[in-house]
């Protein structure tokens, strides 16, 4: 094990305060990060593992504590639409309109950069990511450290994203100084990412803002990335997308997929268990099962926490239970697929 796990990170907890105690109990959190720390810090989707996304060297030491390749550019956090329009080199009327209706919440912004932020957070790209989380704790502590947060998922590269700060603890160790912890993340999965830099915009991450919603905030038709970004490439579309991500240590098979029966992976499984992630289906005993109910919201909001509890379980395989193959679902077939191949 390297050194840098062998210390856990401090806890700071903060969930039933009140904005003066929340404002109190994040000094320390605000202090890091300014002095170019790292902190991980809870918003409505995952957590996120938080630098100075205008300190070059601290947002460097994301993708150290990520072993994340640096051409995988990150996401600014922000309180609002005028923080991020300090950010881009133009602030277009769809951004505002998308702002209006969706922020804070889980959509981001690709807009042409602006020359205050730096080639780290870019990757050298001509674009910038922002985003206004609406997690209360999120917003504050952007507040307090008086800057942009620069954001990833605060896991380690292509492992599933932390939904709860135990997933940060566990992943990431002493990698990274403070991990706040509000409790579960509410979405649960990472947000829609809209390229406002392509006309007409263009969805290069699903998430629970729908391409509906956004074609009804702008009035004209969206379009996705084409899914095959290649892994390597530099200077990729949206590196996010590549197609081993958001993967557990398991391997994890969709059910009635190529004689994929729950025989077949109880054999596949041995010596260790078999999990499953159901919303309907029956489950033989003997398989560890997470059962979410079977809305798009409830399998989003507990995927990731399945993953995690399965993987530590033990379990060598995870079936997935097959979902609804329509527009709603999505967002959560995205990662799914990703956490297969
Ligand atoms: O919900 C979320 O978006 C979470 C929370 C913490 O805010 N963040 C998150 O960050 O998922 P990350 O780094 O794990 O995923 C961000 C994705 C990556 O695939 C990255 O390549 C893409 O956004 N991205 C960042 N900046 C970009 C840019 N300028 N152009 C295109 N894609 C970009
Ligand atoms: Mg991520």
């Amino acid at each position: 094990m390297s050194e840098h796990t062998q210390n856990p990170p401090r806890v700071l907890r903060v969930t039933d305060l009140d904005a003066d105690q929340l404002a109190h109990a994040l000094l320390p959190a605000a202090e890091v990060l300014r002095r170019g720390g790292l902190v991980a810090f809870p918003t409505e989707t995952v957590y996120g593992l938080g630098a100075d996304g205008l300190d070059a060297d601290a947002v460097r030491k994301i993708f150290a504590a990520k072993g994340r390749p640096a051409n995988n550019p990150l996401i600014l956090h922000v309180t609002d639409e005028k923080h991020a329009s300090s950010l881009s080199a133009t602030w277009p009327e769809r951004a505002q309109a998308l702002a209006d209706a969706c922020w804070p919440g889980p959509l981001t912004l690709v807009l042409a950069r602006s020359s205050v932020v730096p080639d780290a957070v870019t990757a050298g790209g001509p674009t910038v990511a922002v985003r206004a989380p609406a997690h209360p704790v999120a917003r504050a502590l952007i507040e307090l450290a008086g800057r942009p947060l620069a954001a990833p998922s605060a896991n380690r590269y292509t492992q599933v994203s932390p939904t709860l700060a135990d997933h940060v603890v566990k992943g990431l160790g002493a990698r990274v100084e403070i991990v706040v912890d509000a409790g579960p993340a509410r979405v649960g999965l990472e947000s829609t990412i809209l390229s406002l830099a392509h006309d007409p915009p263009r969805i290069l991450r699903p998430g629970t803002i729908q391409r509906a919603r956004i074609e009804e905030i702008l009035g004209v038709p969206v379009g996705y990335l084409d899914d095959a970004v290649d892994d390597d490439a530099p200077a990729m579309m949206s590196p996010g997308l590549a197609r081993k991500h958001y993967a557990p240590s398991a391997r994890v098979v969709l059910l009635g997929e190529d004689g994929a029966t729950w025989e077949a992976l109880c054999e596949a499984s041995r010596p260790t268990a078999l999990g499953a992630i159901v919303t309907r289906a029956p489950v033989p005993a003997g398989v560890h099962t997470v059962r979410l109910e079977h809305t798009p919201e409830a399998v989003a909001r507990g995927l990731y926490a399945a993953l995690h509890e399965l993987d530590e379980l033990g379990c060598a395989v995870i079936a997935v239970q097959n979902l609804p193959d329509d527009e709603a679902w999505r967002a959560v077939h995205n990662r799914l697929s990703r956490a297969v191949s």
